[in-house]
């Protein structure tokens, strides 16, 4: 082991344990992933892979041949003589919005007298304010630095996010250990910010934070266009030249959702209520967006019902939260599908991958053709590529109806009126 690989627990192995383990091995490390799950860990070492993650699978094998990337069950033995702990272990929402940190506090109290002096733990789930030092007191052990590192990986690119990042955060009351932390992204040249604890914890709130209420602001943006007679796209393409704006993040869309925005967003305005000092763009950026959900709802149903009443078939495309991920977690496609069900019985679905529960009630088809064969109107609620790559003649074709609720602005609207389809979007004339 040179000087520059270290030997690191990863404790979780979500969708941020797995990637941080296996891309900390890919970075040279000698890397050891703890889950209580022995299914999943048994599941990992033969292959199976538990969430869909573009090039994990690949990293993870490349990991276990090169004998640098190891899953276990056993947390203790791990941990022993680990140079650094990696806590990638999840933090849901309380019934209160408050995060439940009930996984990391009890294995932070299994590491108390048991870890080698000088060892470094990391907070790199997202984590409420406070919890390194939480951490810390749970250890009791002086000569251990609590240290938080947040993500930034989105789900579907959570791989080349890792070994590509925009800026490493570093918060910790010892400035060395930061520095050790920071010195694991080995060649990564992106800026390193070392903080404070506190600081660092906030700037992944503020930051998923910011980016909820940038969508919240095109969706009410779409919403205007639509009444005024704008076109959201090019508003937005207008904007996006001003490099106060940026060009990224300015999709409009059929609401926010994922295993972060909401959650984050509900324990950044709670944290913000406690300590008096109340979020409240952020909490009128969430009622915004289940609104919006509301409205795209709407306009499937009206369009449904103008043209074929309650017995109308509606085909609904894209189940996950956004494309490139099976994950379906406060999906805005499953709170449109739930609410449409209600009113409508003739529902047909398809997502190429999106986790659904064996009993759910939905009429889940294996084939984008299936799915639109017969359908009355069509609702694109995820912007997967195969939905627009299909040929507008085959949308023709197959349909019974003649109109797209495109909810992620991802079809031509004019090579679709060639072949008689309106494709109709909130603000896109
Ligand atoms: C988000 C952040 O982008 C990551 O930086 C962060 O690390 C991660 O949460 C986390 O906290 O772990 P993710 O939840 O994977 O990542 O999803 P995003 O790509 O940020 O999208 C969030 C939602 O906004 C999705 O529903 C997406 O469809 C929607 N969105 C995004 C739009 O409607 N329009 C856009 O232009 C962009």
């Amino acid at each position: 082991m040179s000087r520059s690989q270290h030997k690191i627990a990863v404790i979780g192995t979500g969708y941020v344990g797995l990637t941080t383990g296996a891309c900390l091995a890919k970075l040279g490390h000698y890397v050891t992933c703890v889950d209580i799950d022995e299914a999943k860990i048994a599941g990992i070492k033969e292959g199976q892979m538990p969430i869909y993650e573009e090039g994990l699978a690949e990293i993870v094998q490349e990991g276990q041949l090169s004998g640098r990337l190891n899953f276990t069950t056993q947390l203790l033995t791990t941990v022993v003589d680990a140079e650094f702990i990696f806590l990638c272990l999840p933090t849901p929402p309380s019934s209160d919005g408050s995060a439940d940190l009930s996984a990391i506090q009890s294995v932070a109290k299994q590491f108390k007298g048991n870890l080698l002096p000088g060892t470094i733990v990391v907070n790199k789930s997202t984590v409420p304010v406070n919890s390194a030092l939480m951490v810390q007191d749970l250890i009791g052990d002086p000569t251990i630095d609590v240290v938080s590192n947040p993500e930034f990986l989105r789900e579907g690119s959570a791989v080349h996010d890792f070994l590509n990042p925009e800026r490493i955060v570093v918060g910790c009351d010892n400035p060395l250990a930061g520095e050790r932390v920071g010195a694991l992204y080995l060649g990564s040249q992106c800026p390193v910010i070392v903080t404070d604890p506190v600081s660092a914890e906030s700037i992944k709130y503020m930051a998923n934070a910011f980016l909820a209420m940038k969508i919240s602001f095109v969706n009410q943006a779409a919403d205007f266009c639509d009444a005024v007679g704008a076109n959201v796209v090019e508003v937005m393409r207008g904007l996006s030249f001003d490099s106060r704006i940026g060009n990224t993040f300015l999709s409009p869309g059929p609401g926010w959702g994922g295993s972060c925005f909401p959650k984050d967003t509900r324990a950044l305005v709670s944290t913000a209520q406690e300590a008096q000092r109340p979020m409240t763009l952020i909490e009128e950026s969430m009622r915004s967006n289940e609104r919006h959900i509301s409205t795209v709802t709407a306009l499937i149903t009206k369009t449904a019902r103008d043209a074929y009443g309650t017995d109308a078939r509606i085909a609904i495309l894209g189940l996950s939260f956004k494309a490139r991920t099976d994950d379906v977690r406060e999906s805005p496609a499953i709170a449109i599908l739930e609410a449409l069900q209600k009113a409508h019985s003739n529902i047909v679905c398809y997502d190429p991958v999106a986790k659904m529960a064996d009993n759910s009630s939905v009429n889940r088809v294996n084939s984008l053709k299936e799915a639109i064969t017969g359908a009355h109107v069509v609702a694109i609620l995820t912007e997967w590529a195969e939905f627009s790559d299909l040929p507008p003649i085959e949308y023709a074709e197959l349909m019974a109806g003649n109109t797209i609720v495109d909810a992620r602005y991802v079809l031509d609207p004019l090579q679709f009126s060639y072949v008689g389809l309106t494709v109709r979007s909130l603000g896109r004339p």
